[in-house]
């Protein structure tokens, strides 16, 4: 129809001057009805809660205070409190970057190299079950995007009851990544506020109750917010019944390396639950111990029961991938085989690994010391028998706002500080700070 033609393809000369102004103004309507729809599409969607810890962080940046610290914030910085690129990783970049390497696609389940070397450092490169060829890895969009493709697995394929055991608290993504695929939540004792520690008799009561078959979230080390980990012994009862029970384990291993300073002993729970026969599933990343965090750098693997189940598996998980984002970024996953595939970066990286984790230990011991100096009466020793990044301080909701408001100190509401922004300039400040709200 001519009217509903643009103006400007209207043939000028065998149009009259009132056909024309005619002419402009439907075109005007019909832009203006357009524009108005679009921008009514979406009038009904409602503003959303901003996230949790990148709130904090955004407070954080407002605060014009030169004493402010972000111990919100779930990433590593060197002893200035500045973000800290590993050697090791410096290191491997350059030895890429001089291969003068293509930027082609990765297939859909991304750099067999780096999935290979993944899955040998969690099991270790000697496991029956790699040499068997039961398991099934894939790189993931980091640690997320890894647990991510995991849900969707389970949601589509797994026969037992479509809930997620996680323990109590857990990491707060990890309750989205389910429901996004229509999984439900429960959830297991863990964590014991009394002691700061781990609840364990609460968590086998708990395990012990939840209905055979059924899917349960692990944390391999360094449990994210809490920072306590179970012993060696006390996994190993995990582990019998969780046999006993039928469960499914899904371990969540975002930390390996970054807890104690040793990849073998971070890897304990994952690879005393394969010694026992248990059918595992597992996330990676290497956000943290590689600090390759906006690399997206991160693996996901399913052990099966034998080759055949597990190509089957394969093909299943690749169907899962390629629409949800066709296949995964290559630099991380350069960077993590380059360092995992040569004996001399190897080495190197387990000693810059080790470095983050003694330096976080030692300034669990220095806050540890200097609240005593303040002169608290409190017992502080969790602080230094949790492990990993966070400590689960015990500060309550009160505290934490007081020490926002009069110290500018930033952490997110549970009382969780990140060590890993503590530096030795600024660990007797936060003491103090810490003593004047919970004395
Ligand atoms: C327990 C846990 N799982 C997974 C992740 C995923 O991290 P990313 O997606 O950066 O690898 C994190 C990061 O904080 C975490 O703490």
């Amino acid at each position: 129809m001519l009217s509903a033609r643009p103006a400007q393809l209207v043939n000028m000369a065998s149009v009259s001057t009132a056909r024309l102004i005619s002419l402009l103004k439907t075109n005007q309507a019909c832009v203006q009805h357009v524009s108005s729809r679009a921008s009514s599409w979406w009038s009904g969607v409602e503003m959303g809660p901003p996230d949790a810890i990148l709130g904090v962080t955004e407070a954080f940046k407002r605060d014009t205070s030169a004493k402010k610290m972000n111990l919100g914030v779930g990433a590593y910085r060197d002893d200035n409190g500045k973000p800290f690129v590993l050697p090791s990783v410096r290191k491997a970049e350059e030895i890429i970057v001089s291969q003068k390497l293509d930027k082609e696609y990765l297939p859909i389940s991304g750099n067999a190299d780096f999935c290979k070397k993944a899955i040998g450092l969690a099991l270790g490169d000697n496991n029956p079950v790699l040499a068997d060829g039961l398991n099934v890895t894939v790189q993931g969009i980091s640690g997320t995007g890894a647990l991510r493709i995991g849900s969707a697995f389970l949601s589509k394929h797994f026969a037992g009851p479509k809930v997620a055991w996680l323990p109590a608290p857990t990491w707060g993504n990890h309750v989205p990544i389910f429901k996004h695929v229509n999984m439900d939540v429960q959830q297991y004792r863990y964590y014991d506020p009394k002691t700061c520690g781990f609840d364990f008799n609460g968590a086998l009561e708990d395990i012990a109750k939840i209905p055979e078959g059924s899917l349960i979230v692990l944390h391999a080390c360094a449990h994210n917010p809490t920072g306590v980990d179970p012993k060696k012994d006390q996994w190993d009862e995990m582990s019998s019944l969780i046999k006993k029970k039928k469960l499914l384990p899904f371990f969540d291993m975002a930390y390996q390396g970054f807890a104690s300073g040793d990849v073998a002993r971070d890897a304990y729970a994952v690879r005393k639950f394969l010694d026992d026969g248990h059918r595992i599933l597992l996330s990676q990343s290497f956000s943290k111990n590689m600090g390759l965090y906006g690399e997206r750098a991160g693996a996901f693997s399913i052990i099966c029961s034998d080759k055949d189940e597990a190509a089957r598996v394969m093909s299943q998980v690749k169907i899962l991938i390629r629409p949800l984002y066709s296949n995964p970024p290559l630099h991380g996953s350069r960077i993590v085989a380059t360092i995992l595939g040569s004996p001399d970066l190897h080495s190197m990286w387990l000693k810059d690994v080790k470095g983050m984790a003694d330096r976080i230990i030692s300034m669990r011991s220095k806050l540890k010391a200097n609240l005593e100096k303040e002169g608290s009466v409190r017992n502080w020793s969790h602080i230094t028998e949790q492990i990993g990044m966070f400590c689960f301080t015990g500060m309550t909701p009160d505290q934490v706002e007081k020490l926002t408001k009069e110290y500018s100190v930033y952490l997110t509401k549970d009382g969780r500080i990140s060590v890993a922004g503590i530096a030795s300039t600024n660990v007797e400040y936060l003491a103090h700070a810490m003593h004047q709200v919970t004395k």
